[in-house]
């Protein structure tokens, strides 16, 4: 088959399109035709070897933790899936990704795809999705009515975010530039603050929770924002000011897990038409190298994915 590899880490031209061997189902395991693969963020920050202290991955590496695709071959043991059943997964980061025409994930990080979606939008769903769900409900606990600050709301993570806590029912307030003002509101967004105009901690205040998914001096200037009793969920690096305890502030931060029965809920709600992955830019797999720029621009709208199969 072909993959993209990494020989070592680097910039975007270590990725290289390579002929590979095809990997063989083990027990409780199964094979997909990987027809789209997700982008993330996390794949050009392990590309680059800033992971290394906290997964251990062996070169050469196939990069991609995202994957819609067909199931090719069932493992031993596996009864939930049948060959030529259309599948979507986040697979577990420790192992070879989705950069490829085939991977093996484990059948329990696998869900059915959503019916309504094609490949390419369904590749678009999992690893950002599941980040949005695990951080605003299982961390953050968000309920009807709440108010939430939902850090750069055009983004992978954040345009799921908005949908997911709308369907909530809470007041969703989201940082954005201003070309995708209309973007975040059409997907739910009470109010969008310009943050390339506005100091956002000058326009919001008392919100129930905070979901940082910039991080930083973003971050860092989040906390003047929350209520007495408010939790900062966040997806990066998470410091604590000192005030915390006084001030009734909690914080979590969340590390993204495979989950099937909530990639199984999330098909639900799109098929129910209440959430919408948005696709930024599609390219073909031989061409990751240039989905890695564009996704370290820092400025997609929604999500990229990579095209495997035509
Ligand atoms: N811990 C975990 O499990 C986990 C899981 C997923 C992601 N992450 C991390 O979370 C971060 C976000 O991931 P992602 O996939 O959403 O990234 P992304 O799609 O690359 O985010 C791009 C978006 O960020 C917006 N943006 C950039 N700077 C901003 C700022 N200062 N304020 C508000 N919006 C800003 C941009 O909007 P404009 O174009 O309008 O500026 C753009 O739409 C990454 O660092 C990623 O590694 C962590």
């Amino acid at each position: 088959m072909k993959a993209i590899h990494i020989h070592q880490f680097g910039g975007p031209e270590v990725l290289h399109y390579e002929d590979a061997p095809c990997p063989v189902p083990d027990a409780g395991e199964v094979l997909i035709r990987v027809h789209a693969a997700g982008v993330n963020p996390v794949d050009w920050k392990i590309r680059e070897g800033r992971l290394q202290g906290r997964i251990t991955h062996h070169l050469p590496l196939t990069l991609g933790w995202d994957v819609a695709g067909i199931i090719e071959q069932l493992g031993a043991a596996v009864s939930q899936f049948k060959v030529g059943d259309a599948v979507y997964a986040r697979p577990d980061m420790a192992r070879d990704g989705a950069y490829a025409e085939y991977i093996v994930v484990r059948a329990s990080e696998v869900a059915l795809k959503p019916e309504s979606l094609d490949f390419i939008h369904a590749a678009a769903v999992p690893l950002s999705a599941l980040t949005a769900w695990q951080s605003l409900f299982d961390a953050g606990k968000l309920e009807q009515g709440q108010r939430v600050l939902i850090h750069a709301g055009a983004g992978g993570v954040g345009h799921y975010a908005i949908q997911l806590a709308h369907w909530k029912s809470a007041h969703v307030i989201t940082t954005t530039s201003a070309r995708n003002a209309d973007f975040v509101r059409a997907l739910g967004a009470a109010e969008a603050i310009d943050y390339t105009g506005t100091r956002f901690e000058d326009a919001v205040r008392d919100v129930d929770m905070v979901f940082d998914t910039v991080g930083g001096e973003v971050q860092q200037r989040s906390w003047q924002t929350l209520k007495k009793d408010g939790i900062l969920v966040s997806i990066l690096a998470l410091t604590v000011p000192e005030e915390a305890p006084q001030q009734g502030w909690r914080s979590a931060y969340v590390f993204v897990q495979p989950n099937a029965a909530q990639l199984t809920r999330m098909a639900e709600l799109i098929d129910a038409g209440k959430v919408k992955p948005v696709v930024g830019n599609v390219f073909p797999l031989h061409e990751a190298s240039k989905a890695h720029t564009a996704l370290q621009s820092g400025h997609t709208r929604g999500k990229i994915v990579l095209r495997v199969v035509d």
